[in-house]
């Protein structure tokens, strides 16, 4: 019993996180997302592919715990760095069940959350230790790492929520993060389709 048990889904469960790095003590998958991943999310997929002729690499990762007929929860580590001009980003969702609301908590690193929903209404909120952000069902979420340390961030959502990659890969985000002189500026995505 304790730290690091196996998780029955209707019996309490405890684990254990560490706040340095994110890890968790126990997990039921760790999926990473690789660059090569990212080409059809990427503002600029030709820079994808000038990265990608000296190899690929991971992106982020992310841990997590399933609870069936419950949440799923667990931590997203997005690694510094840049995809041409664009900041290091997940690919970004909608959940199927537009009643399916998500909570992330900053633990680490400098981060924004950019949020739109299918009407076009968007949001950009900072994610950092500390910050907590809670995302309707409705609207489709990305994150986007702007500091030079790994973001860290804690998240909490339905198991029964479902994801939609496919409307961000048609249409993208309306907005991405681009680094020009040296600080992240918010831009209109080129490859946005209404
Ligand atoms: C789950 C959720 C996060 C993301 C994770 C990776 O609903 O919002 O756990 O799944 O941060 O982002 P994606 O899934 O967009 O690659
Ligand atoms: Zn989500």
């Amino acid at each position: 019993m304790g730290f690091g048990r196996g998780f029955d889904s209707r019996i309490p469960t405890q684990t254990l996180i560490d706040l340095t790095n994110g890890m968790l003590l126990r997990y039921d998958r760790n999926v990473k997302v690789k660059l090569s991943d990212l080409k059809p999310f990427a503002s600029d997929p030709k820079a994808v592919d000038e990265i990608l002729k000296t190899g690929d690499h991971v992106v982020y990762e992310y841990y997590e715990n399933v609870v069936e007929g419950g949440f799923i929860y667990g931590v997203t580590i997005i690694y510094p760095g840049l995809i041409g001009e664009e900041y290091n980003f997940t690919r970004g969702h909608y959940h199927l069940r537009g009643d399916a609301d998500e909570i992330y908590i900053g633990i680490k690193g400098k981060g924004l959350l950019l949020m739109q929903d299918k009407r076009g209404d968007f949001y950009s909120y900072p994610i950092e230790r500390g910050y907590i952000v809670y995302i309707p069902g409705e609207y489709a979420h990305r994150t986007v790492n702007i500091g030079e340390e790994p973001l860290i961030f804690l998240y909490i959502y339905p198991a029964n929520a479902g994801h939609d990659y496919e409307s961000i890969k048609m249409k993208g985000f309306k907005k991405v993060i681009l680094r020009r002189d040296g600080k992240p500026i918010l831009v209109d995505n080129p490859r946005y389709r209404e």
